[in-house]
């Protein structure tokens, strides 16, 4: 039995239905249907209504890349909004929309923790919804990544929330928090949210699961006594056991939680995500 954590519909976002490898979705007033291969099952819709309802139908060419089928000539970039913070979804030339709607539990936890008086640390921040959560409590976030488009539309989601302030920092995780470290910089909250692969110094390629401790071990310390620590993966390869275990080498006397990321669609399907583990 998997242990499952639900991340909420809100008003601008559902999992509207999933199946046969794609997910169909609602993004304010468009809808979207995108591959997923956590998306197994068989659909509850039929193909004729998911095909009805669609504005948007991506077509994968390779790997993460293809094109968008604009059913309307509609825009391809909108504005959806979370709790008053807006997020800018941009439909470019991957099935990415510049926003991770599961990750709206986090942003609830980031928004209910941290204060004008906190240091937040984002890393690889992508697109800044978690510091733009931040931001709207004035908090201090530093966002970190090594994409120049990542960092591009993060500055577009501060602008359009007329946020200021978010230090950007251009660089590779593992070598931003060294440095860190030896200037003896603490944070009351940290978030990482790693992607399978990552390309670090050099150009070189890493996975995640060769990572996680490394990352973990500098995270730790990184993060002050009594600070929250929000770690979310999207690679098979780690499991809610995988952090579970990490968690209790590097976080001994912490509480915490872990478990499967996962959206219900309005049809009733699971939908998992990847593993999540959260130190408060
Ligand atoms: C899965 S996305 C993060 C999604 C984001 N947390 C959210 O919910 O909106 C992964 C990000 O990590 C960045 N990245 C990959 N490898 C990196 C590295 N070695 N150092 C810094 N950023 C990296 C990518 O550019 C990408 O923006």
């Amino acid at each position: 039995m998997k242990n499952r954590i639900y991340a909420a519909h809100w008003e601008d976002y559902e999992l509207i239905d999933a199946g046969n490898g794609l997910k169909l979705e609602r993004w304010g007033k468009y809808i979207t249907v995108r591959p997923d291969v956590n998306a197994y099952f068989q659909p509850q819709l039929s193909k004729q209504e998911w095909d009805r309802k669609a504005h948007f139908i991506f077509k994968e060419e390779k790997g993460v890349f293809g094109t968008w089928l604009n059913k309307g000539n509609l825009p391809l970039n909108w504005e959806i909004e979370f709790e008053g913070v807006r997020l800018c979804v941009f439909l470019k030339n991957t099935k990415h929309t510049g926003v991770f709607p599961e990750q709206n539990l986090n942003w609830k936890a980031i928004k209910e923790f941290v204060t004008s008086e906190d240091s937040f640390l984002n890393l690889f921040g992508y697109t800044g919804a978690s510091s733009m959560m931040a931001l709207a409590n004035q908090a201090s976030v530093f966002h970190v990544d090594s994409s120049k488009s990542a960092m591009a539309w993060t500055k577009e989601n501060a602008r359009l929330n007329k946020f200021d302030g978010c230090k950007l920092v251009l660089e590779d995780v593992v070598l931003f928090m060294e440095r860190e470290i030896k200037r003896k910089h603490q944070y009351e909250l940290i978030q990482m949210d790693p992607p399978a692969w990552g390309i670090g110094t050099k150009g070189k390629k890493w996975q995640l699961e060769n990572h996680i401790d490394l990352l973990m071990s500098l995270a730790a310390q990184l993060l002050k006594p009594k600070g929250q620590l929000i770690v979310s993966t999207y690679s098979a390869k780690i499991t809610p056991l995988t952090l579970k275990e990490t968690a209790e080498i590097y976080f001994p006397n912490r509480t915490f939680r872990t478990g499967m990321l996962a959206t219900k669609s309005t049809t009733g399907k699971a939908l998992d995500h990847g593993s999540l583990l959260h130190i408060f």
